[in-house]
């Protein structure tokens, strides 16, 4: 059943929270490719009650394509998380979802985000009271746990189960692992005997269509989570769907629709033209004069001198849409930060 709280969504595939690129432009493209579902990036919890107008930016999203609006919070305290929630559900929020991943410093050192793994009983409390507070769904973002020695995850589901939890989406590696080796499906299979009855969406290292079946059907969760996959290409959702992989004329009106909607997001120029860099190296991967483009990409300065870069490199991709990729893997550290 597709269900996540009174939610039926339309299909398995679900994009994954990412800082950086699960801004409101990305989210409405994915949506419009067949995304059932797509969270916001992590929000900060303390800048939503302080009212922080750059962290206010976040909760921005277009109520006609994002349905359910999902927005993800991260925060330790309880206190500030239900206030953080009460907030988004004022600026439309439908689902909240929990943060219990992030790995890095700066979040884990107050409590929040994989810390949260360290202190189950915690963790229940944010989704409890948040439920009670608000009324909505409460979902939640766990990694398998802190470490090798401490993979407690059927602990964390069982308490955040019994607080009501909606769904559960799992990146099988620990916070000690980071984005290294492979993510343990077998954990997510675990999780599906133990919890029957707990939505549950998989996530880590779907990078095909095959890849999302395989997951599926060898640890039967319930929906599917991509991450990496979608940068760059958020046509993977169409193509998990059973549409055709694009044209590069249809990438470069989509390139530039997702530009202009940055622009307008941003509200600054240079700012907008500098934070989408990644994407247009994203975009390049795989085709002709990738490289190229993003050594040139790196020194653009307008949004003309953008749209112009983009016209010139689709047009010459267009000419050989076959070329062979002259790389073997997107490079996503830069939004790491
Ligand atoms: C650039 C980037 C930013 C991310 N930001 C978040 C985030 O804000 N919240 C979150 O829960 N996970 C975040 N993640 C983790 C992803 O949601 C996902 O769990 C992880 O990338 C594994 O899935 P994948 O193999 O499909 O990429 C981020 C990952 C990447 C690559």
């Amino acid at each position: 059943m597709l269900r996540i709280g009174p939610y039926t969504l339309p299909n398995p595939f679900i994009l994954a929270p990412m800082a950086g690129v699960s801004e409101q432009p990305f989210r409405v493209l994915a949506f419009e490719l067949g995304a059932a579902l797509c969270p916001t990036e992590l929000v900060s919890s303390q800048g939503l009650m302080r009212i922080n107008q750059r962290t206010l930016r976040y909760l921005r999203f277009d109520a006609r394509v994002e349905r359910p609006y999902s927005l993800q919070l991260y925060g330790g305290d309880p206190e500030a998380m239900v206030r953080a929630a009460l907030i988004g559900q004022e600026h439309g929020a439908q689902i909240i979802d929990i943060n219990m991943g992030c790995p890095v410093k700066k979040v884990t050192k107050n409590g929040a985000g994989s810390a949260l793994l360290c202190d189950p009983p915690r963790a229940a409390t944010l989704v409890r009271e948040i439920r009670a507070a608000t009324g909505l769904p409460v979902t939640a973002k766990i990694r398998s746990g802190w470490d090798e020695h401490s993979r407690n995850y059927l602990q964390v589901a069982e308490l955040l189960q019994a607080a009501g939890c909606a769904a559960l989406a799992v990146h099988p590696r620990t916070r000690a692992q980071g984005y290294s080796g492979q993510a343990d499906w077998s954990v997510l299979a675990d999780l599906k005997r133990h919890f029957p009855e707990l939505p549950l969406i998989g996530n880590g290292d779907v990078k095909t269509p095959a890849d999302a079946r395989r997951m599926q059907e060898t640890t039967g969760c319930d929906f599917v989570m991509i991450g990496r996959a979608a940068l760059g290409n958020p046509w993977v959702f169409r193509e998990l769907l059973g549409g055709p992989a694009p044209t590069p004329e249809e990438r470069c009106v989509l390139v530039l629709r997702h530009f202009a909607a940055h622009l307008e997001f941003t509200g600054d120029a240079l700012a907008a033209v500098r934070s989408f860099r990644k994407h247009l190296a994203w975009y390049a991967h795989g085709l002709r004069g990738a490289a190229a483009f993003r050594a040139e990409a790196n020194q653009l300065d307008s949004p003309e001198a953008v749209r112009d870069a983009l016209h010139r490199f689709f047009r010459a991709a267009s000419a050989d849409p076959h070329a062979p990729s002259e790389e073997q893997d997107v490079d996503y550290r830069a939004a790491l930060g």
